[in-house]
């Protein structure tokens, strides 16, 4: 099975370099009846020429040509910023060992061999196009992380006494997916569900922030909404839905007696409850305004009496296995 992209055909655009008349124009009737948009070029000066008004999905290139030949072509089109991502394909006679060495050197991605067989040429642009969509995906991916990361560090940067926190819960909340084996796209949800925990303290003045004394019952009411006022800022961001529950939930206790809606149990988002215990573990172990760093071993402890109160007892058990885990290879 060849693998075909999702995005329909029509929309491909092709640009087609090739000196040889008839070869040129029997790919481009080809390609043409298999409905992509061809744009044909004889020559690397040519080609170049096209590319200034034609912004194609894939180029394919003869390399023995007059003028600018399929290599030199090649580095003109990879030195321009908008070009360099386009998926590019040797159309070849010369399939000596130096010139396709030469061509993988240079990072070409595929070579098709004359006399070309039209079913080949078609899965190798098919495959090409599915590639830089799935490439194009993960940029997105990135994109949408860097954004996250941005966001988180808006209120890290306010608040003095819990820098490197968000770091700290993103990675043992990482630790505890990879412990029970999530699928990639449940552990991103939740790294960017640790990231963003606290972005609702945006709400909280610095003073209270930062404040070393003890907060007054207004300041603690205060404090207490900021789950949900993480919720609210993400309800707007589409791609986040999966991560607002995670944010909304991360001071729910096992017991009910959490916050804000007082949920118990299973009832609390899965990803919420390991937030709850890797939140309290570096909250405990980090030195805070109202008490000092205390040793892991002994926070682990504590975790293990809160089990069935404040965390999810099942999950205590997989956290200080992995966290035992860790503190012994940090020895
Ligand atoms: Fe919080």
């Amino acid at each position: 099975m060849v693998a075909r992209p999702t995005i329909p055909l029509p929309t491909k655009r092709i640009l087609l370099v090739e000196d040889n008349d008839a070869i040129r124009e029997g790919i481009t009737q080809h390609l043409q009846i298999d409905n992509f948009l061809v744009v044909a070029a004889r020559d690397g000066v040519e080609a170049l020429r096209a590319l200034e008004n034609f912004a194609p999905d894939i180029i394919l290139s003869d390399i023995n040509m007059p003028r600018m030949d399929g290599i030199a072509f090649y580095r003109e089109v990879r030195k321009r910023q908008e070009w360099v991502a386009i998926p590019f394909v040797f159309l070849t006679a010369d399939n000596s060992p130096q010139s396709i060495r030469l061509g993988r050197e240079l990072g070409v991605e595929d070579y098709i061999t004359k006399p070309i067989n039209h079913r080949d040429l078609l899965n190798t642009i098919n495959a090409r196009l599915l590639r830089s969509a799935e490439v194009e995906v993960a940029h997105i991916g990135q994109a949408y992380l860097e954004t996250v990361k941005v966001l988180a560090n808006a209120i890290e940067g306010r608040d003095h006494y819990t820098r490197g926190h968000v770091d700290r819960v993103t990675q043992y909340a990482l630790w505890m997916a990879e412990a029970l084996n999530w699928p990639e796209v449940e552990i991103r949800h939740l790294e960017f569900g640790a990231r963003l925990h606290d972005i609702g303290k945006i709400i909280i003045p610095d003073e209270i922030l930062n404040k070393s004394d003890k907060l007054t019952p207004e300041e603690w009411q205060l404090m207490r909404q900021h789950p949900m006022a993480g919720a609210k800022i993400l309800e707007e961001i589409t791609h986040l839905q999966n991560v607002r529950p995670l944010v909304l939930y991360h001071h729910e206790r096992w017991d009910g007696q959490g916050y804000p809606e007082g949920l118990r149990g299973r009832e609390i988002p899965l990803g919420a409850r390991i937030l709850a215990i890797v939140d309290v573990f570096d909250a405990l172990t980090t030195a805070r305004p109202y008490h000092p760093a205390r040793a892991p071993q002994e926070v682990l402890q504590f975790i293990q009496m809160n089990a069935g109160k404040a965390f999810d007892p099942d999950l205590v058990v997989v956290f200080c296995e992995v966290m035992e885990a860790r503190l012994q290879r940090k020895k």
